[in-house]
């Protein structure tokens, strides 16, 4: 299905009451939208109606941050697997006016009366399920004061402007697409049992056919208290009183404390530069914009061809397993713990470590220098871009961690609540559902934001700028990493091609290249394995990118979205 609609086709779009799949065919190929000026704004999402609602916000006026705030909350509408109030995430934000850049952190944090103990039992062995499932894998959720942060400090419209379509979404019903339809039948079983979910997201208990309408008026009405009320609507009240029953009902330790403390968070993002082009990304707690910014710096050191070429790719490969070694041993919720970024982020570091890769062979992981004793799936989350004709800019990834999170809706708030406390450490032997090891940095504390790969960016050129961001896990960043070699390789824009090129990804630890099915040809993955690196082919494609490019010359703006997103619903 195609997620694009243009500025120029949205007069014919409100004609549909609710979107229809057909009627998003029918404006993508009328010749009048074909004909139409090149939009100057564009709005990248994972769903058509989300992407609606952030038009239907520069209709009324609005600016790339209101329109941020209706796709952000359409989506915890109708793609209520991936994100939602119940979670968190991130928005990275570039003002026009004053060129200002900023990340507003809408992370989960830790519940104060948690600790380690929960989930580990009297011999200190993980307790399966604990961090994923029920009330203990809960933590306080970011993203109503986040999307408030950003309507009130940088939107020009209400908040209940921005919210309305979302309202409206939740409370008349949208058509559960197929992507709804297979998500939920992979997620029967959780649906079933878990607390409120079979009433909400079900058909009679079963996952729903296309089709079906999916009504959610309990959250209509959370979100218009949001609306009315602004962070006390959630963070307060009766809201938060539901939702603290919901946690500690399913064996969590909320309070009511912990959300009046709730705070979503203004962080500068990590910016830098490579080859000329300037990369602004996440900040910690997500560990994505240093990443990029380590594997960035040591590829500079290296002459490159196409990241899809095996010697280009090994040294991608070999960049990756460095700076996911670093994400392991040091890095975290830098308002907690001492996290030397400026070290990690620096020419001179990037230079060591390149120095390191040989560009003929592996370096196995465990022979890679760095504390060993650091050596240190299944999820979804959901992307968003925006840029308005003015030239301001979000690039926005939310997430309540796995499909469903942890599979409770808070009592009759139509709230459903993350499973993001699997993205803490909890022992450095252990690794969590993305099999990513981590250290003492990024271990539970209370009132802690767990590490996140989560990496909104843009990436500035003489060509434009680009806006982009994905879902998968700790894939997301060897997407982002491969999308922005692409995209800074070629003199022309090719957005498609750009997010249809075949992925590989490499963290460290399991030490061993993953990559999509089908994307990649017995010669690469020879040439690959003659390097020394172990390849897994895995099941099915990974992430649902969605980018936006405004041109420098014409001023002209784009949208794309991943193919995959109408496939792939598992990290
Ligand atoms: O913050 C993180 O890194 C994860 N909770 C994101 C989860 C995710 O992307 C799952 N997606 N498919």
């Amino acid at each position: 299905m195609k997620r694009l609609i243009s500025p120029a086709s949205f007069a014919k779009k409100t004609a549909c009451t609710l979107l229809a799949a057909w009627c998003v065919l029918v404006i993508r190929i009328s010749p009048a939208a074909e004909s139409a000026p090149p939009p100057q704004a564009a709005i990248a999402s994972a769903h058509p109606l989300a992407t609606a609602a952030g038009y239907d916000a520069l209709r009324r006026g609005g600016n790339a941050f209101d329109a941020a705030v209706a796709v952000a909350a359409a989506l915890a509408v109708v793609e209520p697997y991936s994100s939602g109030l119940g979670g968190g995430g991130f928005f990275l934000l570039h003002r026009a006016a004053d060129g200002r850049e900023v990340m507003v952190d809408g992370r989960e944090t830790a519940p104060a009366a948690i600790t380690r103990e929960f989930y580990l039992d009297s011999e200190g062995h993980p307790i399966r399920g604990a961090s994923t499932q029920g009330g203990k894998s809960a933590a306080i959720p970011g993203m109503p004061a986040a999307l408030v942060h950003v309507a009130q400090r940088y939107g020009k419209l209400p908040l209940g402007a921005s919210l309305a379509p979302a309202i409206r979404y939740a409370r008349e019903g949208f058509e559960a697409d197929p992507r709804y339809a297979r998500i939920a039948s992979l997620r029967e079983r959780v649906l079933q049992n878990g607390v409120n979910t079979a009433r909400v997201f079900l058909d009679s208990g079963r996952a729903p056919q296309a089709g079906f309408t999916l009504r959610q008026p309990e959250l209509a009405v959370t979100l218009e208290q949001v609306a009315r009320g602004g962070r006390d609507g959630f963070y307060t009240g009766r809201v938060a009183r539901a939702l603290v029953a919901a946690a500690n009902a399913a064996g969590g330790a909320w309070q009511l404390a912990d959300l009046e403390r709730y705070q979503a968070v203004e962080r500068e993002p990590v910016k830098f530069t490579y080859r000329g082009a300037t990369i602004t990304a996440a900040a910690l707690p997500s560990a994505g914009g240093i990443a990029l910014a380590q594997s960035l710096g040591m590829l500079e050191q290296f002459k490159l061809s196409g990241a899809g070429q095996p010697d280009t790719a090994h040294l991608v490969i070999e960049a990756l397993r460095r700076a996911f070694q670093d994400r392991a041993l040091y890095l975290g919720d830098s308002d907690l713990v001492p996290v030397p970024v400026a070290r990690l982020v620096g020419g001179n570091y990037a230079r060591q470590r390149a120095a390191t890769i040989n560009p003929a062979a592996a370096t196995r992981s465990d022979d890679l220098e760095g504390d060993k004793q650091v050596r240190a799936e299944s999820g979804n989350t959901t992307h968003l871009s925006v840029i308005d004709a003015e030239g301001n800019r979000v690039a926005a990834t939310l997430s309540i961690n796995w499909l469903f999170g942890s599979g409770i809706v808070a009592g009759d708030t139509g709230v459903l609540l993350n499973n993001e406390m699997d993205d803490f450490t909890l022992r450095p032997d252990v690794p969590n559902s993305y099999r990513l090891r981590g250290g003492v940095a990024n271990a539970i504390a209370p009132g802690k934001r767990p590490l996140s790969s989560m990496t909104p960016a843009f990436v500035e050129d003489e060509k434009g700028v680009l806006i982009l961001g994905a879902p998968g896990g700790s894939r997301i960043v060897s997407q982002v990493l491969l999308a922005i070699l692409e995209y800074l390789r070629n003199p022309q824009v090719d957005l498609q091609r750009l997010l249809a090129m075949p992925r590989y990804h490499h963290q460290y630890w399991p030490d061993r290249v993953e990559v999509e099915p089908e994307g990649f040809s017995p010669g690469w993955r020879a040439a690959i394995e003659a390097k020394g690196h172990a390849i897994q082919v895995v099941n099915r494609k990974w992430g649902n990118m969605q980018v936006v490019f405004k041109s420098r010359q014409t001023g002209a703006a784009q949208a794309a979205n991943d193919p995959r997103g109408s496939d792939v619903g598992w990290y």
